[in-house]
């Protein structure tokens, strides 16, 4: 009872027929055409069970990236896969440690699971590594960072996350999610791979919500040692990824073209968002994912943005929850979104300075 349910971004607003949707981090392109045909294709073996190892995917992922399948675990969603490793690896009396402005889902879990969630204090909205090391006790199981993380955009470089994985003792699971590595294109970060192949203590989670737009379908994966691959296969559902999202995944994961293009689509309105919501008097956060926070200044201020917003059917993320309320989450969408709204946004700080 001491968890609050994870609340979804909003979908819809009262009376408006086409929303703008900018508040889940989705794709601002949606699915590779290719994806919608695999999908498609699948539904002639609906009587089918999916395969329960999810071969294809797992091939498919591992050769887009050069990761061996026998060390990949898909999910259904990266959610289920937090969820899985904290269920291996923690309980009753054990902890599980994540930055105080982290993703939601990893206290969610933990309690779910009767273990402590601790949350770390970060250094300007981002996580810090001596805060984490600070926290870690002899009851530590797993440190999960997101990173890039959601809401705030903030990431680890490779030497910090390096330095978080080697002031861990051996026993603690290193957890880096990494949801957004796709828009993360800076010169210093890198996804996680290499530390995953170097050590048997770190794990990397992915998913095919953000970039490849298959939000709906629910997959995720994993890339473990193979001890703790092991584990997560012995612990999730038989059929944990259905069959038309593991074929729509497979596609998607091939579209490389259409990766590029999503990635392009962000490197350009990411910043140019950036720059609007500044000339608005609404600082911006810095950014390594498909959203931004924008900081109204109070609380108040942002919830009533967020109230006008919505009533002009445009959807973005209060993150009161996150205890940043006086900012507002907001994806990057297409073009004719991001221009709605700004022009809303200039529409609102005119009416209330
Ligand atoms: C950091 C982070 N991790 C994991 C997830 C969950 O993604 P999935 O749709 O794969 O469950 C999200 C979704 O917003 C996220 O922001």
């Amino acid at each position: 009872m001491d968890i609050t349910p994870y609340k979804g971004g909003a979908a819809d607003s009262p009376g408006v027929d086409n929303v703008i949707q900018l508040a889940s981090n989705e794709s601002a392109l949606g699915p590779s055409p290719k994806a919608i045909e695999a999908f498609k294709a699948a539904a002639g073996s609906l009587h089918r069970y999916p395969d329960g190892e999810a071969r294809l995917l797992r091939e498919a992922i591992g050769r887009r990236h050069g990761l061996d399948p026998a060390s990949i675990v898909c999910g259904s969603g990266s959610d289920e896969l937090i969820s899985l490793l904290i269920t291996a690896y923690a309980g009753p009396g054990e902890e599980v440690l994540y930055s105080q402005h982290g993703f939601l889902m990893y206290r969610i879990s933990a309690l779910a699971v009767g273990a402590m969630p601790i949350a770390a204090p970060e250094t300007g909205l981002g996580a810090d590594v001596d805060q984490l090391l600070a926290c870690v006790t002899s009851r530590t199981r797993l440190v999960f960072i997101a990173n890039p993380n959601n809401p705030t955009g903030s990431y680890l470089t490779t030497v910090e996350m390096q330095s978080l994985r080697d002031g861990l003792p051996p026993d603690v699971i290193l957890a880096i999610d990494a949801a957004y590595a796709e828009y993360a294109g800076a010169d210093d970060y890198t996804a996680g791979q290499p530390l995953v192949a170097a050590h048997d203590n770190v794990v990397m989670l992915r998913t095919f919500s953000k970039i490849y737009g298959l939000s709906a379908l629910r997959v995720g994966w994993c890339y473990a040692p193979p001890a703790i691959a092991d584990a997560l296969n012995r612990v999730r559902g038989p059929f944990n990824v259905n069959a038309a999202a593991q074929a729509a995944a497979v596609a998607a994961v091939e579209d490389i073209d259409y990766e590029t293009r999503a990635r392009a689509h962000n490197d350009t309105w990411l910043p140019w968002l950036a720059r609007e919501l500044a000339a608005l008097g609404l600082p911006t956060h810095p950014s390594a994912g498909n959203f931004l926070i924008a900081d109204f200044g109070a609380a108040d201020r942002a919830a009533a943005a967020l109230a006008f917003l919505k009533e002009r059917g445009i959807l973005v993320r209060g993150i009161g929850g996150y205890g940043l309320p006086q900012y507002l989450r907001m994806s990057v969408g297409r073009e004719d979104e991001n221009a709605a709204v700004i022009a809303a946004l200039k529409a609102f700080v005119s009416a209330a300075p």
